[in-house]
C-alpha cells in the first residue's frame, strides 16, 4: 500500500507561490533546466528538493551512474512487454496494471517521473521506434496509454506522455519538420494525446525532437499552450526531450517549462538578457518556474523511503501479459495447440537468446530472462534443438540450415523461432524494408521442405512480410514479449492459455502498399504526410488494398459467433449517446477471451473520409457455449471530424453505419443511425475539386499529388534550408567533411568505444549510441555532453567549419580569458 503525505501536512513545507516570490532570478533561470540527466535542480537555501526521471515505458531505465558519455546500463528492472507487444491486448486494465507496476519499481528507486507512455501513430511500419509505440490507430492507442498512465499515477508516480507531436521517424528526427495537414494533425497525430491527457491528466507530457509545420514542438506556442493547456486544459508540466531545445527563451515562451538534460548553465546569461530586452516575459518565466515546482511537490508527497516491490509478481504479470498480447495468425488444422508427447523440434536460437525488447532508452535490464528451451525442460518436455541461423549475421549458414533439416525430418512437428534481430529496432533508426532477415526466411522455407507441420513462433515489434506462409501451418506472433515471455509462448503453444491477441496495426503485403511509402524519411528536413489522414488501415480498407494481416486480427482456439445487433435509436442528435449491443457466443470448445471491435463510417460526404474508424472494442470472456451481450455507448464526439475552418469538432448531419466484429475486415454485424447536428450552419469542407485524388484511393498505386496536398494543407510547400554550409543544426556526421570534424569524430568514437570495447561495429546498441551521437545537431552537445562541450566551443567549431578560422580562434581563445 502506498502512503502519502497528506496536502496539508506539505503546504505547511512547500508553497509554490510563496517561494516563487522569494527565489532569485539566477534560481528561477536554473530550474528550468535539469540539474544533470535525470535530475531538477535543488535549491537548498528554499528547501526545494531535486527530484528523479527516468527513462521506461515497458520497465523502468534509471541508469547506473557511471558518469560517462555513453548510455549507462540500468539497475536490474522488470522488462514487460512493450507498447507495440501490449497493445495487442486491447486490454487498457491490463496496462494499468503494468504501469502501476513499473510505478512501484520506480518508488522503490526513488523515481518520481517515469518517461513514458510514447503515444506517437505508426505512420509507417518502417520507423525504427514503433516498438515503443502502440498502434496505427489513435483511440486503440489513448485508451491503452489511459490505463497505463492511471496505473503508474495511481501509486503516485507521474507519467510523462511523449513525444508530443508528430514524431513518426527516427531519420533525422532532431532536424526534421513533419508537415501535416491539420485535420490529420487533430484527428490522427494528437488525437491520443488529447484524449490521455482528458482522462488521466499525467503529471508531464515530453515535447518531441522534430519541428511541426515549420517549428520546433519545443517552441510551438499553438502546441504547447493553445491546444495543450488551453484546450485540452492540460495542468501539468512540458519538458523537452533530451536534447531538443534549439532557442531556450523561445521554448519557455511557447510553453516548454523545463529543458533536459541540464543545459548547465549556458542559458542563464541569455534568460537575464531576454528578460531584460523584453524578449522574455516574467510572467512566462513564472510560469515554466512553477510548473516545475508544482511537480517537485507532487513527486514528494509520495516519496516513499524503504520500499520495496515484489519481483516474483512482476514478472508473473510480464508473463501475464505477453500471453494475452500474443497474436496467433494462422493454424491450419488446428496444428495448434500442440499435443503433450509430440515429438517436437525446436529452431532457432531466439528460443534460446530471446528477442524481447527493442534498442535504445527505453531498454530495460532484466531482474531475470526466461527462455523458451528453459521453459520446456521445466516441464518435462522433450524436445531436439537446432540452432538454424546465427545471432552474428543475417546471412545464410549452409551448415546450420543442414542441421536444422535433419532434426525437422525425424519430427512430428518443429517450432521454428525466427523474427527481427536487434538490429532492425531501434531508436535513432529506421528500417529500410520489411524483410526478415535472410537467414531466417530460408530456415523457415527449407525446414517446411521437408516436414508439413511447421509452427513460426514469431518475434520483432513492427510488421514484415512473411513469404513462406502458404508453406507452415502455424503462426504465433509474440511480437516483443518481455523477460517473461518465454513460459507464455509455453503457456499458448500447449493450450494452458487460448490466443486472444489481435493485432494493432496492418501487417501490408508489401513496402509499396504503405500509404506513406515515398513520404517516409525521404528528405532530411522535411517530411510531408502526404497521406493525410489515411493512416494504416483507414488507408488499406478504404483504398481496398489487399493486406497480409488486416488491423485487428487474431485467431483463438475456439470461434466466437456474433448476432443481435441493436441500436438504442435509428436516428439521434448529436448531443445525444448512442447505445448500440450485440450477442457474443463461443461456439467452440474452449474457453477464452474475444475482442468485440465497433467501427463506424460515413458513405456520403463532401469531406473525403476513411471508409471506417476504431471507436470502441471490449474484450470478455467466454465459456465454451456461453453468450454474452455486449454494450456500447457512443458519444456525439465519437461522430465528429475535425473542421479546420472553425477549428473545431463538428458533426456531420447524415447516415453513418455502425459495424461489429472481430477485426477491421470482418465485420458481420452492420446498421446504420441517422445523426442530426448540432451546428447545420457549419460548412463541411469540400476537397473534391482541389483534391480529388483523396476521394478516389482505388486507383493503382499511391495517388498522392503534391498540389492536391498543397490544397489540404492550405499552402504551398516551399523546400526551406538552413543558412550556410555549416550551422548549429549541422552534425557531427555533417562535420565528418572538414578535417577538424574527421578528427573530433575519431576521438569521440574512441573514447566511446572504451564503454563498448568487445561490441563489433553492428552490435545494436553500439549502432544505435553511434548513429545518434553522428545525427545530433550541434546545439544539442552541450546538454548531452554533461556541460563538457560549451556553446562557444560550439559556435568555434562551425566559424572554422566555414573557413573562418579566425573568428574560431577568437571564440576559443575568449573561452579560456
Ligand atoms: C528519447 C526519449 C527518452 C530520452 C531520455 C530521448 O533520446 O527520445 O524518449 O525519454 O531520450 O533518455
Amino acid at each position: 500500500m502506498v502512503e502519502r503525505v497528506t496536502k496539508e501536512e506539505l503546504a505547511s513545507e512547500f508553497e509554490v507561490d510563496g517561494l516563487l516570490k522569494e527565489l532569485t532570478l539566477a534560481e528561477k533561470s536554473i530550474l528550468v533546466s535539469g540539474a544533470d540527466r535525470w535530475r531538477t535542480v535543488a535549491i537548498p537555501r528554499l528547501n526545494i528538493p531535486s527530484i528523479m526521471v527516468a527513462d521506461g515505458p515497458h520497465g523502468l531505465r534509471k541508469e547506473e551512474e557511471t558518469g560517462d558519455l555513453a548510455m549507462g546500463k540500468g539497475i536490474p528492472a522488470t522488462c514487460f512487454p512493450p507498447a507495440a507487444t501490449l497493445a495487442n491486448s486491447w486490454d487498457p486494465e491490463l496496462a494499468a496494471e503494468v504501469g502501476k507496476a513499473i510505478g512501484r519499481e520506480a518508488l522503490e528507486q526513488g523515481v518520481s517521473v517515469v518517461l513514458g507512455p510514447g503515444v506517437n501513430i505508426k505512420r509507417s511500419p518502417l520507423c525504427g521506434r514503433n516498438f515503443e509505440y502502440f498502434s496505427e490507430d489513435p483511440f486503440l492507442t489513448a485508451s491503452l496509454a489511459t490505463g497505463w498512465v492511471k496505473g503508474i499515477q495511481g501509486v503516485g508516480v507521474g507519467a510523462c506522455l511523449k513525444h508530443f507531436a508528430a514524431n513518426s521517424q527516427e531519420a533525422w528526427r532532431m532536424l526534421n519538420d513533419s508537415l501535416v495537414d491539420e485535420r490529420a494533425l487533430r484527428e490522427i497525430y494528437l488525437a491520443a494525446f488529447e484524449k490521455v491527457i482528458k482522462e488521466a491528466q499525467p503529471w508531464s507530457v515530453m515535447a518531441a525532437y522534430n519541428k511541426l509545420n515549420g517549428t520546433y514542438c519545443c517552441e510551438h506556442p499553438k502546441l504547447l499552450t493553445d491546444i495543450l493547456r488551453r484546450e485540452w486544459g492540460f495542468q501539468g508540466l512540458v519538458v523537452s526531450d533530451w536534447g531538443a531545445v534549439d532557442d531556450p527563451v523561445l521554448s519557455i515562451r511557447a510553453g516548454l517549462d523545463l529543458e533536459m538534460p541540464s543545459s548547465y548553465g549556458f542559458n542563464v546569461d541569455q534568460i537575464k538578457k531576454d528578460l531584460e530586452s523584453g524578449r522574455l516575459t516574467q510572467v512566462a518565466l513564472n510560469r515554466a518556474v512553477r510548473n516545475v515546482l508544482t511537480l517537485v511537490d507532487k513527486a514528494c508527497s509520495t516519496k516513499l523511503d524503504g520500499y520495496t516491490y515484489d519481483r516474483q509478481k512482476h514478472h508473473d504479470l510480464a508473463r501475464r501479459a505477453a500471453a494475452q498480447s500474443a497474436v496467433l495468425l494462422k493454424n491450419e488444422g488446428d496444428i495448434l495447440p500442440l499435443k503433450q508427447g509430440q515429438a517436437i523440434a525446436v529452431i532457432g536460437q531466439f528460443a534460446q537468446h530471446p528477442r524481447y525488447q527493442g534498442v535504445g532508452s527505453s531498454q530495460v535490464n532484466p531482474t531475470q530472462l526466461d527462455t523458451f528451451l528453459d521453459e520446456l525442460t521445466e516441464r518435462d518436455i522433450a524436445f531436439n534443438y537446432a540452432r538454424g541461423y546465427s545471432l552474428e549475421s543475417d546471412e545464410v549458414n549452409p551448415a546450420l540450415l543442414d542441421e536444422a533439416c535433419i532434426i525437422a525430418e525425424g519430427s512430428e512437428v518443429v517450432v521454428i523461432f525466427a523474427g527481427l534481430t536487434g538490429s532492425y529496432e531501434s531508436e535513432g533508426f529506421d528500417r529500410y524494408h520489411l524483410e526478415l532477415p535472410e537467414a531466417h526466411n530460408e530456415l523457415i522455407r527449407r525446414v517446411a521442405e521437408v516436414n508439413d507441420n511447421v509452427v513460426v513462433v514469431l518475434a520483432g515489434g513492427s510488421p514484415v512480410t512473411m513469404p513462406w506462409l502458404d508453406q507452415v501451418r502455424g503462426v504465433l506472433h509474440t511480437y516483443l514479449a518481455g523477460q517473461a515471455g518465454a513460459g507464455a509462448v509455453v503457456d499458448i503453444l500447449y493450450g494452458q492459455v487460448n490466443p486472444s491477441g489481435k493485432l494493432a496495426e496492418t501487417y501490408p503485403l508489401k513496402l509499396e502498399d504503405c500509404p506513406a511509402h515515398g513520404f517516409f524519411a525521404s528528405d532530411r528536413y522535411q517530411t510531408e504526410y502526404r497521406e493525410s489522414i489515411f493512416v494504416g488501415y483507414r488507408y488499406y480498407d478504404t483504398a481496398e488494398r489487399d493486406v497480409l494481416f488486416p488491423f485487428g486480427f487474431g485467431l483463438s482456439y475456439t470461434q466466437f459467433e456474433y448476432s443481435n445487433l441493436t441500436l438504442s435509436a435509428e436516428r439521434i442528435k448529436d448531443s445525444d449517446t448512442l447505445a448500440v449491443s450485440c450477442t457474443v457466443k463461443n461456439i467452440g470448445k474452449r474457453s477464452g477471451a474475444e475482442i468485440v471491435q465497433l467501427y463506424l463510417g460515413k458513405k456520403e460526404s463532401p469531406l473525403f473520409r476513411a471508409v471506417r474508424e476504431l471507436k470502441g472494442f471490449k474484450k470478455i470472456w467466454l465459456e465454451p457455449g456461453e453468450e454474452k451481450t455486449v454494450r456500447f455507448e457512443l458519444g456525439g464526439s465519437a461522430f465528429a471530424y475535425f473542421n479546420v475552418e472553425i477549428q473545431d469538432w463538428h458533426v456531420e448531419e447524415g447516415e453513418y453505419q455502425v459495424c461489429i466484429g472481430s477485426s477491421a475486415r470482418e465485420l458481420p454485424l452492420q446498421a446504420a443511425v441517422v445523426v442530426e447536428t448540432s451546428r447545420p450552419e457549419v460548412v463541411v469542407p469540400d476537397y473534391r475539386e482541389s483534391a480529388p485524388t483523396y476521394y478516389n484511393l482505388k486507383t493503382e498505386g499511391l495517388p498522392w499529388e503534391k498540389s492536391a496536398f498543397e490544397a489540404i494543407y492550405g499552402r504551398k510547400i516551399i523546400k526551406v534550408r538552413p543558412a550556410g554550409e555549416y550551422h548549429p543544426n549541422s552534425t557531427l556526421g555533417d562535420l565528418q567533411k572538414t578535417r577538424l570534424g574527421r578528427l573530433i569524430v575519431n576521438i569521440l568514437r574512441r573514447e566511446m568505444r572504451k564503454f563498448t570495447p568487445a561490441a563489433p561495429d553492428n552490435d545494436p546498441l553500439w549502432r544505435m549510441m553511434w548513429t545518434i551521437v553522428l545525427d545530433t545537431p550541434l546545439r544539442a552537445f552541450p546538454g548531452l555532453s554533461g556541460g563538457m562541450v560549451s556553446p562557444p566551443m560550439l559556435q568555434g567549431l562551425v566559424a572554422w567549419a566555414n573557413g573562418h578560422p579566425i573568428q574560431a580562434l577568437k571564440l576559443w581563445l575568449d573561452l579560456r580569458l
